[in-house]
């Protein structure tokens, strides 16, 4: 059983809350938030003995925790996996874990130093359905394909409205590259591997960051484009072109199906069985990885996630998104 303590009391932090459930082995310990009353309230849901703190300190010391989750701000994260990490805890850090890709690759060799693992939860490339995309082309030559998502923002209408929240924010790591695109990269790097050139267009208007953009993922011998957006949403499906036909999805995000049409136009569906829990995959695949001592598991995700960070860097720098502190990593 992981003991593990929560850190900001964000919604996500309740959609972890589920997951966990369903994934099972897990047990929330304690609950930090800058107000005592939110980590109490959020403790009540869940149960009658778990700790509340509002010192971050002290919440990290806390010896009967095993792992933290970080569910504050983007531009925070690497902060407080630091902080986690120094003292022993496995940590799981909502995506992006990372603004810029030297922070990760910090924060991977503390973890190694201290004997500690840490996830980025980029949720979706744990699906079972990525491992059988995999699978399903692994003989197949890829051409390229276009993978997309965009939603439009619960927070636009207070962008709109001339208010900055933390997802818009130039200083906390806001975007939709950083937001939604990387739900479509980490599978491009999972199905393709990392590009060797990469490109993108943004559409920023009056804005430090991007609300929408596409990138373009150069192989040797394919072509591969992101559509990512938070002001509008997108229902078009993805896809991926092989020399043999092409592979429909109806999402990158959180796929319940996939279908292949061949040249001669005949179908077959992949059997895609998705979790019930949209989290639940990964928070299963920590589990086993933390349980079992599986370091080569974990060093292949957290090389994925450095190979990610690697290319959202270079899209920031194609688009000119420029956050608060990147100067410093120059
Ligand atoms: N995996 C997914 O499907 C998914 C979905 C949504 C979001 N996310 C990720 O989850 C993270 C949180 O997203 P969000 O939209 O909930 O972010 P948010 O509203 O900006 O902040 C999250 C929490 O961090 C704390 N916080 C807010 N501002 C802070 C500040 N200035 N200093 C310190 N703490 C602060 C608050 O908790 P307290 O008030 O308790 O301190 C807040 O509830 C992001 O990294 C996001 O990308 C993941």
């Amino acid at each position: 059983m992981i003991t593990f303590g929560i850190l900001a009391t964000s919604p996500i932090a309740h959609e972890w809350m589920k997951a966990v459930t369903v994934a099972g082995g897990y047990k929330l310990g304690a609950v930090y938030s800058r107000s005592l009353e939110k980590a109490q309230a959020f403790a009540d849901q869940y149960g009658s003995e778990i700790e509340t703190y509002d010192s971050l300190e002290s919440f990290l010391a806390d010896p009967k925790l095993d792992l933290i989750y970080i569910a504050s701000p983007n531009g925070l994260h690497f902060q407080h996996s630091r902080l986690a990490l120094e003292g022993g805890k496995h940590v799981v850090v909502e995506k992006p874990a990372v603004l810029r890709p030297f922070e990760w690759a910090s924060l991977f060799s503390l973890a190694k130093e201290k004997g500690a693992m840490l996830f980025e939860a980029a949720r979706n490339v744990h699906e079972k359905a990525v491992t059988l995309v995999s699978d399903f082309l692994k003989d197949q030559e890829i051409l390229g394909a276009n993978l997309r998502y965009g939603k439009y923002s619960s927070k636009m209408p207070a962008l709109l409205a001339g208010e900055l929240p933390n997802v818009f924010s130039a200083k906390f790591g806001g975007g939709a590259l950083m937001d939604l695109g990387i739900y479509p990269l980490y599978v491009a790097h999972y199905w393709f591997g990392k590009p060797d050139q990469v490109s993108y267009q943004a559409q920023k208007w009056d804005w430090d960051v991007d609300l929408a953009g596409q990138a373009n993922l150069v192989y040797p011998r394919s072509l591969v484009t992101i559509q990512t957006a938070k002001n509008y949403t997108t229902y078009l499906p993805s896809e991926i072109y092989t020399r043999q036909g092409t592979l429909i999805l109806d999402s990158v995000e959180e796929i319940k199906s996939v279908r292949f049409r061949d040249l001669a136009g005949e179908e077959e569906m992949l059997p895609v069985q998705a979790a019930s829990h949209q989290m639940a995959e990964e928070a299963m695949d920590f589990a086993q990885i933390i349980e079992n001592e599986d370091w080569l598991a974990w060093e292949k995700w957290a090389e994925l996630a450095l190979d990610v960070h690697e290319t959202i860097w270079k899209l920031r720098q194609a688009a000119a998104i420029v956050f608060e502190g990147d100067k410093d990593a120059e």
